[in-house]
């Protein structure tokens, strides 16, 4: 009697370890693993003949992280006119605050729907990520992964705002990436920009264009190593203070990424992902990726401003927003 117990327990065993053994090898490699089991629209099928030299080997950049902060239905009602996408970082809470209550402010527009969304990563400090839980539970705009967020990581970031657009948002019509002291122009960008009456562009790609090489002198904030770019040319790519791009990019820069070596200089990878997809992005000048004194002339012809204090950005949108009426 007490044999035939031990047998079926045996079994039993058997019958498990081989199961789990069997979806440990059959599990697809280019699924990327804990994604609160929400996987990306179309992930096993790339949307056309494009780019992916090998779809099945293993991918070179899994971007394996979870969401641990995320607004999944923040579109469910109605896709908008145009994803924010503000790249910021823990301390930052004044930008945040500065932005909302600024040019990112998503009732501005009435009929026009914007979406704010800052991006983060997971800071090394347990209250920093405790504080930006607290601000996220009072503004829903907040998504973060479970990265380092550093410098180094940049890049990261960016492609978690893309994979959030792609995922949470794909109805989207429009996208922009920023950083937190970036004064935008909204008007500019939503109505000669944009244009919401035309009929949505596809495949576009839109900022102030660079067409430059890798920095050698490892003083600088932009070095990149021989090792890691050999080429003595980048792509085109738009600076990443502000660039503008039809939402279905999100998803082919994200699926491109997965197969792209990283590199932690997120403009230039954004624009080597573009190169593989065949997009070129447009020059437009009205995105400015220097500082600008501020008078009311000139900031109401450009898209963005580098390098605003969030002190600066209310003076500068009360003085714009009262004196509406001027000419120039
Ligand atoms: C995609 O590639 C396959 C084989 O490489 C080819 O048969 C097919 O026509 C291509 N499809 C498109 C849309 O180019
Ligand atoms: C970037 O994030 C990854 C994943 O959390 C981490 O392992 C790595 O150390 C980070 N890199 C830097 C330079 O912070």
């Amino acid at each position: 009697m007490p044999s035939k117990v031990s047998c079926l327990y045996l079994l039993t065993v058997v019958c498990w370890a081989s199961a789990l053994w069997y979806l440990s090898i059959s599990r697809p490699t280019s699924t990327y693993v804990g994604h609160m089991s929400v996987p990306i629209r179309k992930a096993a099928k790339p949307p056309k003949n494009i780019t992916f030299t090998n779809i099945h080997t293993r991918p070179l950049n899994p971007h394996a992280f979870e969401f641990v902060i995320n607004e999944p239905k923040k579109c469910e009602s109605a896709a908008p006119f145009l994803v924010i996408l503000i790249s910021t970082t823990h301390k930052e809470f004044d930008a945040r605050q500065s932005i909302r209550e600024t040019w990112g402010d998503e009732s501005t527009f009435g009929d026009i729907r914007i979406l704010t969304i800052f991006l983060l990563g997971r800071n090394t400090d347990p209250v920093l990520n405790q504080m930006v839980e607290q601000e996220s539970q009072i503004f829903h705009d907040i998504v973060v992964e479970n990265f380092i967020d550093s410098y180094h990581n940049l890049t990261l970031k960016t492609m978690m705002g893309m994979r959030w657009v792609a995922t949470f948002c794909p109805k989207a019509q429009y996208v922009m990436k920023t950083d937190s002291d970036i004064f935008v122009n909204m008007d500019n960008l939503i109505y000669k920009l944009l244009k919401p009456t035309t009929k949505p562009r596809r495949r576009y790609f839109t900022g102030y264009v660079i067409n430059g090489g890798p920095i050698r002198d490892m003083r600088s904030k932009w070095y990149m190593s021989r090792d890691l770019y050999p080429d003595s040319k980048y792509p085109p790519f738009c600076s990443g203070t502000g660039y503008v791009f039809s939402a279905d990019v999100a998803e082919l820069i994200f699926q491109t990424s997965l197969h792209t070596r990283l590199l932690h200089l997120e403009d230039v990878y954004v624009g080597l992902c573009l190169r593989k997809l065949g997009i070129h992005p447009y020059q437009n000048s009205g995105f400015n990726h220097w500082k600008m004194a501020y008078s009311l002339c000139r900031y109401r012809r450009v898209i963005t401003v580098h390098q605003i204090s969030p002190e600066e950005m209310h003076r500068i949108w009360n003085d714009m927003s009262s004196k509406k009426h001027l000419r120039c």
